[in-house]
Formats: C-alpha cells, structure tokens, sequence
C-alpha cells in the first residue's frame, strides 16, 4: 500500500520522502505543480491542493498512510480544508496519519482526533534547515543579520524529522500522542552563527537587527510582506517553551537527536565564500 506524503517538494517534505523510499514503500508526493517538482526516482508525483479537497481523490487512491501538513502558505496558515481532507482520507482507506501540528487544539486539530484514523501530531520547533536562509549573506559577506537573536530554540534536525515520520507511519504503534521534536540543545540565532563559522572554517559574524530592520532587509530579499509578519509576530509572541529540549525523537527512533554542530558539518561548503576552500 502506498504513502501518501504532502509537503513532499519542500525543504522537510524532501526528506521524508527519501527515507520513506528506504522502507521499500511505494511513496507518492503530492505537488501543486507536477511541472515544477523534481522528485527523486522512484517516487510517483500527483497534482491536487490541500485548500481544494476535491482535488485530491487520485492522489488519495490506494493510500494507507498519509503524512499531513497542519498549515500552508507563506504566513503558515493553519490549514482550514482538514476536516473534508480527513473524511476522504478514511473514505480512500487511509489507516494511519501523523500531522505537522502542535496537536493543541488549532486548526484541524479537532477533525484529526474526530477522524476515527491512527493519527499522530508531530511538532518541530524549528528546523536547523531554516539556517539555509542564511546562505546567500554568509557567503557574501560573512554575516548573519537576524532580530531576536538572543531567543534560544531546541531546533531538530530534518532528519531527525523524517525518520519519526517514516518510523510511525509504517510500524505504528504511536497512536494517539503528540510529539514535540526538538535537537538536544536549545541554540540561539547567535550560537548557530558562531557553530556555522566553526565548522566552515572561517569568521561569521552576527548583528542583531530592530524588527523595523529585519523588516527591511527581507522586503529587499523579496519576502512577501505576510511571511515578513508571520515571522515577526512569531518570534515576538513565541512561548520560552521552544528552549526545551524534549526526549520524542529519541523514544521513537530509539537513538538520540542529531545536532546542530553535526547539521553545521554537513553543510560546510554552503556557507563558505567562493574564494575559500
Ligand atoms: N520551518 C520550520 O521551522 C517549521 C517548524 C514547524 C512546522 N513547520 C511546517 O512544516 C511544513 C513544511 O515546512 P518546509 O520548510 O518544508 O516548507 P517549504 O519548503 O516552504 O515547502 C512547502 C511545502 O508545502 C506544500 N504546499 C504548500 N501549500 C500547499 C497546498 N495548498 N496544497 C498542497 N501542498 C502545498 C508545497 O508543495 P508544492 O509547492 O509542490 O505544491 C511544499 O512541498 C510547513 O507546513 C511549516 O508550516 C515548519
């Protein structure tokens, strides 16, 4: 039976898709754009939307388990078409689901426990990916420019992400539960700078931005303005509780989270200048 996983074409979605491949499952990724989308061989691409339900019956067809994103688009609204898409979900003979979603009661929270499936809510606090925004200035200029950058989160490696995912959509047995998935240490904007800067070998410095600043450098780099407010309005109101580090990677995989210093070894050669090695 197949694995339906949406979100598949994105920076976490990718990753779940190539460890789902390693099951030896047949894994379908849902896109709004076929045309666009570059999966890795092996992978069956379908078209739908998740705000228009009644596109997703082909892609639905002959799933068993379903990996859900709890939100979309750029301000991450929560995803307001859940209860249709869980209904036609069961109807297709979906079995098991685990849904991007703190699980505490926004959105299509309610619809998920209602839905009769085997769901699991999965919550990444941050992704240590997100650091690849960084890309472009660090390797221009040597510098980091963020607001809140004393404001420490327990970010979770993508990987670490896509084996839980793969983990309980095909052996099961977390039915029920609500994970928060973090790293092993809370880590702030600044302490990432100086780990990126240890690993590429080179000096990465950070400047601590005003919201009015930050504001102001993403609208030259192109953000539409509801992403800019998206992620101010997070980052003011965000709760101390992303500091906290949890155990769930670890109680569902059976080994410890990765890091951010082994993310940051990994990806080296992304923040070194051109002229460096
Ligand atoms: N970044 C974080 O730290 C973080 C933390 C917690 C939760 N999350 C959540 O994690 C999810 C994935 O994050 P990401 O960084 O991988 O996002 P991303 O790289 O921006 O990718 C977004 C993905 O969502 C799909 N998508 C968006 N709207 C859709 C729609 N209406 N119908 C079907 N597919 C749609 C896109 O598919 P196509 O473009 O191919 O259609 C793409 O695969 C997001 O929902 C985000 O809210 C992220």
């Amino acid at each position: 039976m197949t694995i339906l996983v949406t979100g598949g074409t994105g920076n976490l979605g990718r990753h779940i898709v190539e460890r789902l491949l390693f099951t030896g499952r047949p894994v379908r990724v849902l896109t709004r754009d076929a045309g666009v989308a570059r999966p890795p061989e092996g992978v069956e691409m379908v078209e739908g939307d998740l705000e228009q339900p009644s596109s997703l019956a082909a892609a639905l067809k002959g799933v068993d388990a379903l990996h859900l994103l709890g939100a979309t688009g750029a301000d991450h609204a929560p995803l307001r078409t859940g209860r249709e898409i869980l209904t036609m979900a069961a109807e297709a003979g979906v079995r098991r689901i685990t849904v991007l979603s703190p699980g505490n009661g926004q959105g299509l929270d309610d619809a998920v426990r209602g839905s009769g499936l085997e769901w699991t809510f999965l919550w990444p606090v941050d992704l240590m990916a997100n650091a690849l925004a960084w890309g472009d200035a660090i390797r221009a200029e040597g510098r980091v420019r963020e607001p809140y950058g004393d404001r420490r989160t327990a970010s979770v490696h993508e990987r670490d992400v896509a084996d839980v995912v793969s983990i309980i959509l095909t052996e099961g047995g977390h039915a029920g539960r609500s994970y928060v998935l973090t790293g092993p240490q809370a880590l702030s904007p600044a302490d990432k700078t100086a780990a990126l800067a240890a690993a590429a070998g080179r000096e990465i410095h950070f400047t601590h931005l005003t919201d009015r600043q930050a504001r102001e450098l993403w609208r030259t780099q192109g953000w539409p303005e509801e992403g800019i407010d998206f992620m101010l309005r997070m980052w003011a109101t965000v709760p101390t509780t992303v500091a906290d580090v949890t155990s769930s990677v670890e109680r569902v995989t059976g080994r410890p989270p990765r890091s951010f210093a082994q993310w940051a070894t990994a990806h080296a050669a992304t923040f070194r200048s051109l002229g460096s090695a």
